[in-house]
């Protein structure tokens, strides 16, 4: 059995229905259902249960600061045929958070091809055609956990489940 598996962060209540109001601007048609909205740090895919511990221990290990994202625009990427909010500046405690996981997936063999960060959450699935795309009023997350998540693939669509969450370095928080 194989499990897959990716680090994201998922949004609090009010960035939840801040991304839903985003949404719902766009209706979508087959929109995520908001308890679905997260933002992919690093996909691992399908590996087998026991690689968890060694994801455990990466996310641990990390040192990142919490930050804060603006999203401020809806993209449609055709090939994977989803509509996203998507942030058009990427704060430097992203860019280091999204570098270390993927520099220690690596070392473990475990990163997929390289890929460029460009931060988005996905809204809707199955769009073929660009929808016209309205400007979108833009929203700041500040994002100061990320979790180890697991995909399972249900009758209604895929589910997600956290296995592990961890703290950012807030200094904002702590001052
Ligand atoms: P996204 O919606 O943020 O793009 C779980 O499968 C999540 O991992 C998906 O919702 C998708 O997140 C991301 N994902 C799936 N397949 C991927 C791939 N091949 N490369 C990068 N991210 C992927």
């Amino acid at each position: 059995m194989r499990v897959r598996v990716f680090f994201a962060s998922q949004p609090d209540s009010e960035t939840r229905a801040r991304i839903a109001a985003a949404a719902a601007a766009l209706e979508p048609k087959a929109a995520v259902p908001s308890d679905n909205y997260h933002l992919t740090l690093a996909f691992v895919g399908e590996v087998p249960p026991a690689i968890q511990d060694t994801l455990r221990h990466i996310g641990a290990s990390q040192l990142g600061r919490a930050f804060s994202v603006r999203f401020d625009r809806y993209e449609h990427w055709a090939k994977p045929r989803v509509l996203v909010v998507a942030a058009t500046d990427v704060p430097a405690s992203l860019h280091e958070l999204w570098g270390a996981l993927h520099a220690d997936l690596a070392k473990h063999h475990l990163a997929l091809a390289p890929q460029c960060l460009r931060p988005h959450v996905t809204i809707g699935r199955k769009v073929s055609q660009a929808p016209v795309l309205a400007a979108m009023s833009a929203f700041d997350w500040r994002i100061r956990t990320f979790s180890l998540m697991q995909s399972t693939t249900a009758d209604s669509g895929p589910r997600y489940t956290v296995v592990d969450t961890w703290r950012l370095l807030d200094e904002e928080a702590a001052r």
